[in-house]
């Protein structure tokens, strides 16, 4: 990490849209982008592709510290291969949310988050960025939705991808993240104490934007937009 460079986090549960904000604000300023779920998403796949049980922290923990990942102009390679579409799945976003709920993992993925902050500015989406990863930030954001609105958004953008999908039963699913992510030892899902919190219920992408933009601006003067 290098010292000095600004951090601005966007954490939240999946589904508030708290991914597209942080990509807008990212452009909008010209900074770097990290998206952590990414890399707990494709540990997730290894873990599944590899068949190991989720028992397995050792082979878990050793699988984390040595993943040959990177991201490249929105695709996500491991080993070359891309599989930005493939760790989108909710099979993965589940197994994904139990690897995360090991500690030695977490621990495993610290460096490897904070090694993103380099110049001019980071923005970072994830669950822990603004608690654990980089308390130093200048700006933190904290954006949710109910679990029902969560629900509809996924449902919709599924149905347009032409699949197959029970409302019922992605609510049930999502509230059941939000449980594990939130209840979890290390890192839960919490809101930074000095977090901007904003509900985007009832809000458009672009209000979100704006309000988030606008409180950036305030915190951070000296940006250009
Ligand atoms: O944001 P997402 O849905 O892509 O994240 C997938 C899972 O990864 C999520 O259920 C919890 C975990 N995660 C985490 O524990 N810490 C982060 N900083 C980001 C994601």
């Amino acid at each position: 990490m290098v010292t000095g460079v600004p951090v601005i986090t966007v954490d939240g549960p999946s589904g508030s849209g708290k991914g597209t904000l942080a990509q807008r604000i990212a452009e909008t300023l010209g900074w770097h982008f990290l998206d952590s779920g990414a890399i707990y998403r494709v540990l997730g796949l290894m873990v599944e592709r590899a068949g190991i049980s989720g028992d397995n922290v050792d082979k878990i923990t050793e699988m984390a510290k040595n993943m040959p990942l990177s991201f490249d102009q929105g695709m996500v390679l491991l080993a070359g291969e891309d599989v930005a579409g493939a760790i989108r799945t909710e099979t993965i976003g589940n197994a994904a949310s139990k690897v995360a709920a090991i500690p030695q993992v977490r621990e495993a993925l610290l460096a490897w988050q904070r090694n993103y902050a380099k110049a001019p500015g980071l923005v970072a989406d994830g669950r822990d960025m603004g608690t654990v990863v980089f308390p130093q930030a200048a700006v933190k954001i904290f954006l949710t939705a109910s679990a029902e609105e969560r629900a509809q958004r996924r449902y919709k953008q599924l149905k347009g991808k032409g699949l197959g999908v029970n409302l019922a039963r992605l609510t049930e699913e999502i509230r059941e993240r939000d449980e594990r992510d939130s209840k979890r030892a290390v890192a839960p899902l919490i809101a930074a104490e000095s977090a901007y919190q904003l509900d985007s219920t009832a809000m458009s992408i672009d209000e979100v934007y704006e309000q988030a933009m606008f409180n950036i601006s305030m915190a951070l003067p000296d940006l250009q937009r």
